[in-house]
């Protein structure tokens, strides 16, 4: 890849919650509420709440990991809709895998609506695959959820990414 960083990446901080609550409305039929954002951040051993900003310092999307032994769960991620396809969630799941391979993580997991299929292209293309179908998992509509997994120790170029320091594993 090897691409000049025109984005950047960093920890999810308190002041940044407003503008992640109005992309979560705009993403979710379901979405998070603001305490929900506010126990991440409390919880810095299990979770880590990530921000992508772009060249203009933007904010354009997160995602959330959690890191559990050598589990490492994507629980949240979104990018605002008038910034997508434009590979910000890509750099966002390299970014997951990068991090928590370097945390230890062996095992990658996430859950999906069966109809979300943007979110299941993304994850295909990054090696996840289905592994179980969670009957009516969704409580707002009853809908299933496809379990996906990404085994192993993913290797991955952040070429393109410029990685805030205190992110910084290697
Ligand atoms: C899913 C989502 C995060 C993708 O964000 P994005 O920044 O637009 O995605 P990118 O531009 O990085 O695209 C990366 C890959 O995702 C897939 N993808 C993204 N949007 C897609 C779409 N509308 N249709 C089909 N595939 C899509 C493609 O595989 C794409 O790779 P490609 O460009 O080589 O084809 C975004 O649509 C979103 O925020 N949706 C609402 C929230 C959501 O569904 N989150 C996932 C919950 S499990």
């Amino acid at each position: 890849m090897n691409q000049v960083p025109c984005v950047t990446i960093r920890p999810m901080r308190l002041s940044d919650i407003a503008k992640v609550l109005r992309v979560e409305h705009a993403s979710f039929p379901s979405p998070w509420s603001e305490d929900s954002f506010r126990a991440e951040l409390r919880d810095p051993e299990l979770s880590y709440p990530l921000i992508l900003e772009d060249i203009d310092g933007t904010f354009c999307g997160y995602a959330i990991f959690h890191h559990i032994i050598d589990e490492i769960h994507l629980v949240n991620i979104a990018v605002a809709p008038e910034q997508r396809r434009k590979g910000y969630a890509d750099k966002l799941v390299r970014t997951v895998l990068h991090l928590g391979e370097a945390l230890g993580g062996r095992f990658f997991t996430l859950e999906v609506r069966a109809s979300n299929h943007a979110a299941q292209a993304l994850y295909l293309k990054h090696g996840f695959h289905s592994v179980a179908l969670r009957k009516g998992y969704y409580q707002d509509e009853g809908e299933d959820a496809l379990v996906m997994v990404l085994e192993g120790r993913p290797q991955v170029d952040l070429s393109d990414v410029s990685l805030d320091p205190v992110l910084r594993v290697d």
